[in-house]
């Protein structure tokens, strides 16, 4: 693959080369895929898959938390994978593939909440927020809160310890997950490590879910929770309309703005070639350029970006098109990884064949 040909023929002969490490990810399929996705997890994780065997999937179980419509289940799982590899995900460098196709995740997810404590899960954020929202509105706190939910960091370490990764991209929100995994590992390291030890995994932030987070066209953090992403596959007039309803403050045309508390150049920021965003900057703060005339600018630039992602998109959406093929081959791939480690682990508890 890609990574290994840039080793050059002399050190190959030589060596043996020491194994690339593994940057795992996976995506929740609950909503459609936006801007904010594509900026925040979709391109690091590709950058990543530069460096290091990337193994990225459709975390389709985890969605069923909350998912509770079977239509909207299928057609967001399908977006989310689409969306992905529109934006340039190559299925020949990375193992791409839907959770639920990997039966031996779940049976993995078994052996290891058998070495979580419960009172770890009890302290999960997840979990506590679900909890605390219930006390609040005077409920019992554990109302509406299903086994799912409170074993999902189970699964979830699943996901990364059964593929070996070292390295999972994530936002910030889900740092306690992989912290979770790491000591996961660590309890069934500790008991059965002398036959099969998990290799202990480490998140990575990228960085515009820390300094630069993309913000949604109300200004604060995009996300689906505050309904205020800009999607990524809009037709083009309905994306023209959406970067027109960002709320701008009512400096006239001709006095100078200030750049940085622009929702539309901020977005613009994520977008745009240096030498635009500095020559933007400048115009905006000379004075002569109107709210209007920006979210012009910023509607062409992201016109321009996404219009081919959206072409391959619609085309990977069709019933029937390559996106089930490239799932079904992921799948394949992942399970011969899977299968391995779970013999691994099988013969380590004491379950032979
Ligand atoms: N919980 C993650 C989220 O909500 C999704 C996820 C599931 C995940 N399994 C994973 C992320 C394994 C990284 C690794 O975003």
């Amino acid at each position: 693959m890609a990574a290994k040909s840039r080793v050059p023929v002399s050190r190959m002969i030589r060596m043996p080369q020491p194994a690339t490490k593994v940057s795992l990810t996976g995506i929740k399929p609950t909503g459609e895929p936006h801007l904010g996705n594509l900026i925040g997890a979709i391109r690091p994780a590709l950058k990543l898959a530069e460096e290091y065997d990337s193994i990225y999937f459709i975390a389709d179980y985890h969605a069923l938390t909350s998912e509770r419509d079977p239509a909207a289940f299928r057609h967001y799982t399908r977006a989310v994978a689409a969306a992905w590899m529109a934006a340039g995900l190559d299925p020949d460098r990375t193992i791409f593939y839907r959770q639920s196709d990997v039966p031996e995740i779940f049976e993995l997810t078994w052996i290891m909440s058998c070495v979580t404590g419960k009172g770890l899960m009890n302290r999960a954020h997840a979990y506590k927020a679900a909890r605390d929202r219930n006390v609040e509105a005077g409920e019992e706190p554990d109302f509406g809160i299903n086994m799912g939910l409170y074993n999902y960091p189970v699964l979830m370490a699943v996901d990364i310890l059964m593929m070996e990764s070292d390295v999972v991209p994530v936002g910030r929100d889900q740092l306690q997950h992989v912290e979770y995994a790491a000591d996961i590992a660590g309890s069934f390291n500790h008991l059965y490590g002398s036959s099969y030890r998990f290799t202990i995994p480490e998140a990575i932030i990228p960085e515009a879910d820390t300094a630069h987070t993309v913000p949604g066209i109300d200004g604060r953090k995009m996300s689906k929770s505050y309904d205020n992403t800009l999607p990524l596959f809009l037709p083009e007039n309905q994306l023209k309309k959406l970067v027109r309803r960002i709320p701008t403050d009512s400096t006239p045309v001709e006095e100078p703005k200030d750049p940085d508390s622009s929702t539309v150049f901020q977005i613009l920021e994520h977008f745009a070639t240096p030498e635009v965003i500095a020559d933007t900057r400048k115009r905006l703060e000379a004075g002569g350029v109107g709210w209007g005339e920006l979210k012009n600018q910023l509607f062409e630039v992201l016109n321009a970006e996404l219009a081919p992602l959206r072409e391959r998109y619609t085309e990977l959406m069709e019933p029937g098109s390559d996106l089930d093929k490239y799932l079904a081959e992921g799948a394949a791939k992942a399970r011969e990884r899977a299968g391995r480690v779970l013999r691994s682990v099988r013969g380590a508890i004491g379950i032979d064949g």
